[in-house]
C-alpha cells in the first residue's frame, strides 16, 4: 500500500469516523423508482461502491418537496413513507464499512413545469441562463416552509440510518441561489449583504441541529465560484464558510461552477485539468478548521494522495472515477492498479441523466455494468459461433456480452481501429475495449474487407450486423465540381483536407473534425463550420461549451442557422437566417452530417439463409450509448 498512506488513513467529520479519506460524492443516477422510493437497482449501485472500500458515500440528490424536483426520477425524502426504502439502502451500504450521508436537495429555479407541473421558485424572479422559465419569487412564509422541509428531510434521513446529511448548495440549486448576488436580489432579511444571503442556509443548519442534536453532522456542498461576472467569488465563499462554521456546519464540500457558468467546472470535461478545483479547496482550507472535501477530475489515487499530502483538502471526492471503476480502491490495495478502468471525463454519464427532460438512467462509457450491479450475464444454453460485423460501440458490446455468455465470437471491422463513427469521443475507450474483448477470447479482425463471400466462408451460426449506416451526401448545386470529402475519410486518414476547409455540419462530428484538422496542420482561421441548426449538437453540454470556446479562440468561424445554397469555384455560398447571402472561401469542403441508413449487407446476408440480427439504434452521432445498449441486449438474446 505504502504510497497511499495519507489517503487510506482514517478521518472524521466531527464525531463521525471514516475509514479513509475517499468519498463517493452525490451522483444522480435516476435508478430510484418513479415515485421516488428506493429501488433494488439503486441499492445495488451503492453497495458496489461501498464494497469497493470508500469511506463515505453521499447518496444522490434527494427531493424534499414532491412538487419541486430537479428531475422526473429523483429520489425522494418528502414523506415518512420513504424511510423504509432508505433504511434498506443505509443498512446495505454500511455493511461493508462505509458511512452514508444523504444529500438534501431543492432545485429552486433549476427546474420547470415539464418536471413538476408547477413553476419553479427562487429567492428572486431571475431566470437561470440555461432554463426557459422565469421562477416565482418566494414569500417569507414559503421560505420558512422550505426550511421545515429540509429539517424534516434530515430527520427522516437520520431515522433511516444515515450518518449525516449534505445540503446541496452547489450546481446552481436553491441554497446557491440564496448565496449568489446574481440570483438573490431580495431587500428583506433573506438577501442583501453576504450575511443576509446566508440566512437561508444558516436557518436550515440551526434548525436541523436543534431537532436532531448538535452531533448529527451536516456537510455543506458549495459551488465556491460560479465564474460569472457579479456572481459568487471564491473571496465571498471564504466569508460564507466562516459564517457557516460559526453556525456549526461540520464540513465543507468544495465544487465550482453551476449549469450557467461559462467554465464547465460543475462536471469538468476532459479539456479541464485533473484536480481542477484543488486550488480553491486550498483557499477554503485557509479560513476554516472544518474538514474540507474537494471534487473535480480527481480520477486517480496518486493525485488524490498528493492533494491530501499537500494539505489542499482533507477528503477527496471521486465521483466519475468510481462510476467508471467501483473497485478502484480495492485494485490499488491489491497491487492491481493496471486493471483500473480510468474515467476519461467524456461526460457520457452526465449527458445520460440531463438530456431532454431529465430522468433517464445513468450510463458510463467505460463501465457497461453501471446500473446492472445486481445482474449477472447468464450462460447461453447452446454456445454458437457468432460473427459481429462492425466495431462501433454496438458491435463491441454485442461481442462482449455474447462472449461472456459463452459464445465463440469473431468481430470484424473494416477500419484499422474500433470505435466506428464516434471514434473521436471514444478515443480513450478503444484500447480499453480491445483488452477487455481480448481477455474474453473474442477474435478481432480489424481492417477487414467484409463481403458476402467472406461471411459465407466463415460460416457463422449467427451474424450481428452493426454497420447499418452510411455517410450522407447532401444535394448541393455545384458539389460534383468541388473538392469534397466525407468526414469519416478525413478522420480515418484515408484522405487529407488541406488549405481553407469548409466543414458542412456543426454537430459533434463537425466540431471533432475541426479539432482534428488543427492537429494536422490546418490553421484555425482557415476553417469554417456551417451548421443548419445549432453548434455542437450531440456533444454533452459541459464538453460542448469547452470545445466551442477552444475552436473560436483558435480562429475557427462557426456559422449557425445557415442553409448552404451552392458551390462556386473555391467558394461555398450560404443563406443566413435573415435571408441574406454570404460565402466562405475554400480549397476543399468536408461533409460532417449525420449518417443515413444503409442495410445492403444485412439484406444480402439474410437472403443467403444466415440468421442475421441488426442493431438499429445508431441513427445519430450522439446515440452511441443507445447503440451500445442495443448491441448488449442482442448479445443477451442469443
Ligand atoms: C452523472 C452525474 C450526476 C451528478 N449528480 C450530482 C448530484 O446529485 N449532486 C451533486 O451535488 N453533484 C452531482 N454531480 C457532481 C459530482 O458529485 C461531482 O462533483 C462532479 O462529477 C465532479 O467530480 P468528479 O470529477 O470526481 O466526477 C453529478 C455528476 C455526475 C457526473
Ligand atoms: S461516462 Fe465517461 S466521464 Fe462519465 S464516469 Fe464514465 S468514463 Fe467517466
Amino acid at each position: 500500500m505504502g504510497y497511499y498512506d495519507r489517503l487510506f488513513e482514517s478521518s472524521h467529520i466531527s464525531g463521525l469516523q471514516l475509514k479513509n479519506r475517499i468519498v463517493f460524492p452525490a451522483i444522480g443516477t435516476h435508478y430510484a423508482n418513479r415515485d421516488g422510493t428506493v429501488s433494488q437497482r439503486l441499492i445495488d449501485f451503492y453497495v458496489k461502491r461501498a464494497e469497493g472500500g470508500v469511506g463515505l458515500i453521499v447518496v444522490e440528490f434527494c427531493a424534499i418537496d414532491p412538487f419541486q424536483k430537479g428531475s422526473t426520477a429523483e429520489l425522494g425524502v418528502w414523506e415518512d413513507k420513504f424511510i423504509d426504502g432508505l433504511s434498506r439502502l443505509t443498512s446495505a451500504v454500511k455493511l461493508p464499512g462505509s458511512k452514508a450521508a444523504l444529500q438534501l436537495h431543492h432545485p429552486g429555479r433549476l427546474t420547470d413545469t415539464r418536471i413538476n407541473g408547477v413553476q419553479g421558485v427562487a429567492p428572486s424572479a431571475v431566470p437561470a441562463l440555461t432554463m426557459r422559465e422565469v421562477p416565482r419569487e418566494l414569500s417569507e412564509v414559503e421560505i420558512e416552509a422550505i426550511i421545515d422541509e429540509f429539517v424534516e428531510g434530515a430527520r427522516r434521513a437520520k431515522e433511516a440510518g444515515f450518518d449525516a446529511v449534505e445540503l446541496h448548495g452547489a450546481s446552481g440549486y436553491l441554497i446557491y441561489q440564496f448565496f449568489s448576488p446574481l440570483s438573490n436580489l431580495r431587500k428583506d432579511g433573506w438577501g442583501g449583504n453576504t450575511l443576509g444571503r446566508t440566512r437561508f442556509a444558516r436557518e436550515i443548519v440551526r434548525r436541523v441541529k436543534e431537532v436532531l442534536g448538535g452531533d448529527f453532522p451536516i456537510v455543506l456542498r458549495m459551488a465556491v465560484t460560479d465564474y460569472q461576472e457579479g456572481g459568487l467569488t471564491i473571496e465571498e465563499s471564504k466569508k460564507i464558510v466562516q459564517i457557516m462554521e460559526k453556525e456549526r456546519v461540520d464540513s465543507i464540500s468544495v465544487t465550482a461552477g453551476t449549469f450557467d457558468s461559462p467554465v464547465p467546472g460543475l462536471v469538468p470535461p476532459m479539456f479541464m485539468p485533473r484536480g481542477c478545483h484543488t486550488g480553491m479547496s486550498a483557499e477554503i482550507k485557509k479560513v476554516t478548521s472544518l474538514p474540507v472535501m474537494v471534487a473535480g477530475r480527481v480520477n486517480g489515487l496518486k493525485l488524490a494522495e498528493q492533494i491530501v499530502s499537500e494539505g489542499k483538502a482533507d477528503l477527496i471526492c471521486m465521483g466519475r472515477a468510481l462510476i467508471a471503476d467501483p473497485d478502484l480502491l480495492k485494485k490499488a490495495k491489491e497491487g492491481r492498479e493496471r486493471e483500473i478502468e480510468v474515467c476519461v471525463a467524456d461526460n457520457t454519464c452526465v449527458h445520460s441523466i440531463t438530456r431532454g427532460i431529465p430522468g433517464n438512467p445513468l450510463v458510463c462509457l467505460m463501465n457497461p455494468d453501471v446500473g446492472r450491479e445486481g445482474e449477472k450475464e447468464t450462460k447461453a444454453e447452446k454456445p454458437r459461433k457468432v460473427l459481429v460485423i462492425g466495431g462501433s460501440p454496438a458491435g463491441v458490446e454485442a461481442s462482449r456480452v455474447a462472449a461472456l455468455r459463452g459464445h465463440q465470437v469473431i468481430l470484424w471491422e473494416e477500419n484499422p481501429e474500433l470505435g466506428g463513427r464516434w471514434s473521436y469521443l471514444l478515443k480513450s475507450y478503444i484500447p480499453h475495449r480491445v483488452s477487455v474483448l481480448r481477455g474474453l477470447g473474442v477474435k478481432m479482425e480489424l481492417g477487414k474487407e467484409i463481403t458476402l463471400s467472406s461471411v459465407l466462408e466463415l460460416n457463422p451460426d449467427i451474424v450481428i450486423v452493426t454497420m447499418g449506416l452510411a455517410p450522407a451526401t447532401p444535394l448541393i448545386p455545384g458539389l460534383e465540381k468541388a473538392k469534397v470529402f466525407q468526414a469519416d475519410d478525413v478522420l480515418s486518414g484515408k484522405v487529407r483536407a488541406e488549405g481553407r476547409v469548409a466543414v458542412i455540419g456543426g454537430n459533434n462530428i463537425g466540431m471533432e473534425l475541426a479539432e482534428f484538422l488543427m492537429k494536422h496542420g490546418v490553421r484555425g482561421d482557415q476553417i469554417s463550420i456551417l451548421e443548419e441548426k445549432w453548434a455542437g449538437r450531440g456533444i454533452e453540454r459541459f464538453s460542448r461549451r469547452s470545445l466551442i470556446d477552444k475552436l473560436t479562440q483558435c480562429g475557427v468561424r462557426i456559422m449557425v442557422d445557415v442553409k448552404i445554397r451552392e458551390f462556386e469555384s473555391n467558394r461555398l455560398v450560404f443563406r443566413k437566417k435573415d435571408g441574406t447571402e454570404e460565402s466562405v472561401e475554400m480549397d476543399c469542403a468536408v461533409i460532417a452530417l449525420p449518417r443515413i441508413r444503409h442495410d445492403a449487407l444485412a439484406g444480402s446476408l439474410s437472403r443467403s439463409g444466415l440468421q442475421v440480427l441488426s442493431v438499429n439504434a445508431c441513427q445519430s452521432p450522439s446515440d452511441y450509448v443507445e447503440a451500445a445498449e442495443e448491441g448488449a441486449s442482442i448479445g443477451r438474446e442469443i
